[in-house]
């Protein structure tokens, strides 16, 4: 079976939660979190991080730090994974759906038009498929408009844009080490961000809200439970290492494709260095029906994002939209992009195409 992203161990893994086991650090404290968090500023060059159990609860934080609360709008890509969305509901705020341009990106003549006629309180960016919008752009619209802005560079670690990494940006971002990511602790999520006071209230959040300074367990308001176990930890500082091994392999894998395929690949715009995390393509023939020839061939393949003004689930919600996240949808199917494929299986796969 060839997968679509599957995971890809460094062989330094074991040895990282061999030692967290040994400390008996099992819980989500310990010294591997701080590696890990060290990790990631590091490379990514951001002030404060926070290594939690997904990126999702990076977002949910996000938003309940910076006040988004029942009836706020925010604004939010149409052309996402959902979990761009439900921290908005976790808020019992409103999202107001934003579609992408031909660049697969959110649609920032969209974005300023939906700033100017919603008074939305934040948006919520997703860089897809690990490729990037103009960011710096975004955010001065964003800054003009008075509307907090947080990146989901879920799936783009490792992605510049003007020589500075995505997620870095906004007053948040976040990354995810899900499974199919381009690093992975199993699951989890590291949540970055400028501001030290805002990033330590997170911190406080992310741990049941306990407040500092008292003997027994003070609660001044609720929390969750969202942070990482050092022995994923462990696993995120291993990773790490070999980000940019990654993201190089991910590149040359994208360059495969391109020398094997005819195909409408999705486009990188001025000033991006994609980490390509997933191949994805828009094609003439139907895409389910490629889809369906690679299963057979025991190929896993998924369509592009369905928007999410297409979901039921959130029928009737309003979106500032062209259209393009729908024909996208329709015609469009990512590939099998993990790190350990090499050139013969690429050609293999676009030969079935
Ligand atoms: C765009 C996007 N946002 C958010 C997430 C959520 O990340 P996690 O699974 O770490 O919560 C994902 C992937 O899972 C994603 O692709």
């Amino acid at each position: 079976m060839i997968y679509l992203n599957p995971p890809h161990q460094t062989g330094k893994e074991l040895e990282y939660v061999k030692e967290a086991l040994q400390s008996n650090y099992i819980a989500p404290v310990g010294p591997f979190l701080e590696r890990f968090e060290n990790s990631v500023k590091e490379y990514t060059k951001a002030p404060h991080a926070l290594a939690l159990n997904s990126a999702t609860a990076g977002l949910h934080l996000a938003l309940r730090v910076l006040g988004v609360k029942e009836r706020d709008k925010v604004g939010v890509s149409n052309f996402t994974f959902i979990a761009s969305v439900s921290p908005i509901l976790y808020q019992k705020a409103t999202p107001i759906f934003i579609d992408c341009d031909d660049s697969w990106q959110m649609d920032l003549n969209l974005l300023e038009e939906a700033l100017k006629k919603e008074r939305l309180k934040a948006v919520i960016i997703t860089h897809i498929y690990g490729g990037c919008c103009d960011i710096k752009e975004a955010k001065s619209l964003c800054q003009k408009y008075g509307a907090h802005l947080i990146e989901d560079s879920a799936e783009s670690l490792g992605t510049l844009f003007e020589n500075r990494h995505t997620g870095t940006y906004a007053d948040f971002g976040v990354y995810s080490f899900n499974g199919n990511k381009i690093l992975t602790t199993g699951g989890g999520g590291v949540l970055v961000g400028n501001d030290g006071e805002l990033m330590r209230e997170a911190k406080k959040l992310s741990t049941q809200a306990k407040e500092e300074g008292y003997e027994w367990y003070e609660h001044h308001t609720y929390g969750y439970n969202y942070r990482l176990s050092n022995i994923l930890a462990a696993i995120g500082t291993a990773q790490m290492e070999v980000i940019e091994e990654r993201v190089k392999k991910k590149r040359e894998i994208f360059g495969w494709y391109n020398q094997f395929l005819e195909a409408g690949f999705m486009p990188q715009i001025e000033g991006c260095r994609s980490n390509r995390w997933l191949t994805a393509a828009i094609f003439e023939k139907n895409p389910l029906d490629i889809h369906k020839k690679l299963k057979r061939h025991s190929i896993e393949s998924r369509p592009l994002w369905k928007p999410m003004d297409m979901q039921p689930a959130f029928k009737g919600a309003k979106c500032y939209s062209q259209g393009v996240g729908e024909k996208l949808f329709e015609k469009g199917l990512c590939l099998p992009s993990g790190t350990q494929l090499e050139k013969e299986d690429v050609e293999y796969i676009c030969s079935l195409i």
